[in-house]
């Protein structure tokens, strides 16, 4: 989605910005561009490549600007064109806007502008801000932003700035898309992602909605937009640091962050379990409402939704609580039913996404408690919760998300044992047991990251199958959200179609696309549908299709059902899944690189999906 930055104070920060860009590709864009205030005026360069090459257009040359905006776009309204990337000039030059976002009555916007006789360069609903702007601008941005904000509807943050104002970027955000704050020794960021800024300043200022925003070199003042006195807003030190945005050595990030699963593991478990007794701090329901809920339902989108999957069968297998997951953006528009003793569990890695907030809302609204699992501290879906419970991954960069799912899988096994717990229907002896194997999973993953043999085969099936038109997975009970999980990755990455069923389902229809040249994934860990998955398997090799397995060590017994078998640790049926999705994983990772593609910015993804 977009990425925003801006810089005011007394360095030359054309460079500044830039990098800033830079750090903003991981989420995803397809044009960049830059405003740098000169000493003539506005000066803009804009692009559809990657900021590489906004770097090359806009050249070495000396810039003396120290007032600049940068941006990073995901095409939404209007295609992928250099007239549609930000920022956009008034007709005049004076003034320069960019955001991230959408206004959704932008047609109505742009009507009225062109109508007033502004002459419109792009097909974007944000050109339409800047002309509306104008209208109003007479010296003060801030009073024409406040002039102007009534009339945007949709979820946005902007940046806005000035040539008659040499030291200001006027800011605001409406709904999710975030905006910070940067402060630094006499001058001042404002971006839309921490990492943005991270090398230049760890004092931040987080924007809240509906406010505009004064950036000026001694630091930022925050109004609210529709008056009133100044508000106060406490400056924090970010959690993050630059290293977490670094590669440490890994090729990648999404590489880097496929080994860091056994530290994101431990961490999320952290405190939270010890000895049989289970803590979860923030949850935001006492003992007696988590007790008495009856019914969960689960909202995510992609990997999140299929890590609630996994949740679904655990909550419902240790505390017997009729439990659902279904995607956000459906959910919210089927007039779901469901009263207030239901907990509504949304899952988010950014608690950014769009349609996952949007469900939460409506959550609310009707009555449910919501509690959000979310790795972002004070992300949008934190303040649109009554409970937050955090995973503990650290910044996850690869647009693929990897360390996140297992570490949101690895939180729901402690909510599902806690709510089991103060249901009564574990006992303590098996609450402990269970606790220990958790306690464990650290090291079973270290072990499956470290297994040299797993490596080698991944890289042997990489080459074999990284050319062929089709994958298919396959899992039963709780290795079936793994099966999802494991397409998902590859065909995000890769860029290879994929599909992912159910075992049972596959005779009602998959079963047509398999042939000698199909490559068939199937998770078959040892658990209490193993053999219904080898008869499976069985119906796969009829059809002479090639069959991966991914199988629990010392189940020797496996390597005469499948052509290549990747073994992963023994561990309890419930577990399981954390392991088992490590080389689903590390495959689609080998073949996209052995088809060399960009697994970090793949084509059309955002990080974050910042729009519905
Ligand atoms: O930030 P979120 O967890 O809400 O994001 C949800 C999905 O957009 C995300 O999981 C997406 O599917 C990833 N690209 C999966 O790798």
């Amino acid at each position: 989605m977009c990425g925003i930055i801006g810089y005011t104070g007394p360095r030359a920060c054309k460079g500044l910005l830039l990098d800033g860009l830079e750090r903003l590709e991981y989420r995803g864009y397809d044009s960049t561009g830059i405003v740098l205030l000169e000493e003539d005026g506005l000066v803009r360069d804009r692009t559809t490549g990657k900021v590489a090459e906004l770097r090359a257009l806009v050249g070495a040359n000396h810039s003396s600007a120290r007032l600049g905006m940068g941006h990073t776009r995901w095409a939404t309204h209007g295609g992928v064109e250099d007239r549609n990337a930000h920022p956009f000039l008034s007709n005049d030059g004076r003034l320069a806007v960019l955001m991230n976002g959408i206004f959704e009555n932008y047609v109505d916007l742009r009507a009225e502008v062109a109508a007033a006789g502004h002459e419109l360069s792009s097909e974007t609903d944000t050109e339409a801000l800047v002309h509306l702007l104008s209208e109003v601008y007479d010296g003060d941005l801030v009073e024409a932003v406040r002039r102007v904000y009534p009339r945007l509807e949709g979820h946005f943050a902007f940046l806005v700035m000035a040539a008659d104002e040499p030291e200001r970027i006027v800011a605001a955000r409406h709904a999710w898309p975030p905006l910070v704050v940067g402060r630094g020794d006499g001058e001042t960021f404002i971006a839309s992602f921490l990492p943005a800024f991270l090398e230049q300043t760890r004092q931040v200022q987080y924007v809240v909605e509906d406010e505009v925003v004064d950036v000026s070199p001694s630091g930022a003042r925050f109004w609210p937009m529709a008056g009133g006195p100044a508000i106060e807003r406490e400056i924090e030190e970010a959690d993050a640091s630059i290293e977490v945005a670094e590669k440490g050595g890994y090729e990648t990030f999404m590489l880097k962050e496929i080994y860091e699963q056994p530290t994101a593991i431990a961490d999320t478990i952290g405190e939270r379990y010890r000895n049989g007794a289970l803590h979860l701090d923030g949850i935001g329901l006492s003992d007696s409402e988590l007790a008495s809920v009856n019914r969960v339902l689960i909202v995510g989108c992609g990997t999140a939704l299929h890590a609630g999957l996994v949740g679904r069968y655990l909550i419902e297998e240790w505390a017997g609580i009729a439990t659902e997951a279904d995607v956000a953006s459906e959910w919210r528009y089927r007039n779901p039913v469901f009263d207030p003793s239901t907990l509504v569990l949304a899952i988010s890695q950014s608690g950014e996404t769009a349609d996952t907030l949007a469900a939460m809302q409506l959550a609310r609204e009707r009555g449910a408690k919501v509690v959000v699992i979310t790795n972002v501290m004070g992300s949008a879906a934190t303040r649109a919760a009554d409970g937050v419970l955090y995973t503990r991954a650290g910044l996850e960069i690869g647009v693929a998300s990897t360390k996140c799912f297992t570490a949101q899988v690895t939180l729901l096994t402690l909510l599902a044992l806690r709510l089991a717990q103060l249901r009564w229907r574990l006992s303590p002896e098996q609450v402990s047991a269970i606790g220990s194997e958790l306690a464990r999973l650290p090291e079973l993953a270290q072990r499956v990251l470290d297994d040299p043999a797993l490596e080698a085969k991944v890289d042997m099936i990489a080459r074999r199958f990284a050319h062929d038109r089709f994958f298919l997975f396959l899992g039963r009970h709780i290795g079936f959200p793994i099966c999802l999980e494991g397409a998902l990755k590859l065909k995000e990455i890769s860029y290879i179609p994929t599909d992912a069923y159910p075992g049972g389902e596959m005779k009602h229809g998959p079963i047509a696309l398999l042939s000698d040249d199909t490559p068939v994934v199937a998770v078959a860990t040892d658990s209490h549908v193993f053999e219904k998955m080898i008869s499976n398997i069985q119906e796969v090799r009829a059809r002479k299709a090639h069959v991966i397995a991914i199988a629990t060590e010392g189940n020797d017994a496996i390597a005469i059902h499948a052509d290549h078998v990747l073994y992963v640790p023994r561990t309890i049926e419930e577990l399981q899944p954390v392991l088992a999705v490590i080389p689903l994983q590390l495959i689609a990772y080998r073949i996209a690189r052995t088809l060399g593609l960009d697994v970090d910015r793949p084509r059309n993804l955002a990080k974050t999906v910042t729009v519905e």
